[in-house]
């Protein structure tokens, strides 16, 4: 958790100091899609969905997630819903949230 609202704050100051405009937008962008579309499975992990910020639940998902596993946020696998099951959503927000769940839950990992 502590770890958690560190890079939460950093963010913040990376976003509030203008630096990677580009990355910290989209990462902006993915977070409301987030909060609207995802979080209400993967803040609890509900049907037994990875919980964001927990790197232990996604242990055993894709290395190859930017490819991989936007590929099953958009088409859906197994109880996940293709886009979350919002339809209206589009590939760029899909994307965008499945980076920033990533993003959160191994803050470790570069991301562009
Ligand atoms: C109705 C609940 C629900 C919603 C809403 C939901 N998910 Fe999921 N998601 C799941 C479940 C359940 C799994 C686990 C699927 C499995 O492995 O059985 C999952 C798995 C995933 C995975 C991992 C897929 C893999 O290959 O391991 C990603 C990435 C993902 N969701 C992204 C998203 C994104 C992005 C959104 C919002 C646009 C979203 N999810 C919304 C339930 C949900």
């Amino acid at each position: 958790m502590k770890t958690l609202s560190m890079s939460v704050a950093v963010m913040g100051l990376l976003a509030a100091s203008g630096l990677c405009m580009a990355s910290s937008d989209r990462l902006e962008d993915g977070r409301k899609t987030y909060e609207a579309t995802c979080a209400k499975c993967h803040e609890t992990g509900v049907d037994n969905a990875p919980e964001t910020g927990n790197a232990g639940d996604w242990a055993n998902r894709s290395k190859l997630w930017d490819a991989v596993l936007s590929e099953h946020a958009q088409q859906g696998y197994l109880r996940m819903p293709a886009k979350g099951g919002n339809p209206n959503a589009s590939k760029y927000d899909v994307d965008a949230a499945a980076e920033y769940m990533l993003t959160i839950t191994h803050p470790e990992m570069p991301h562009d």
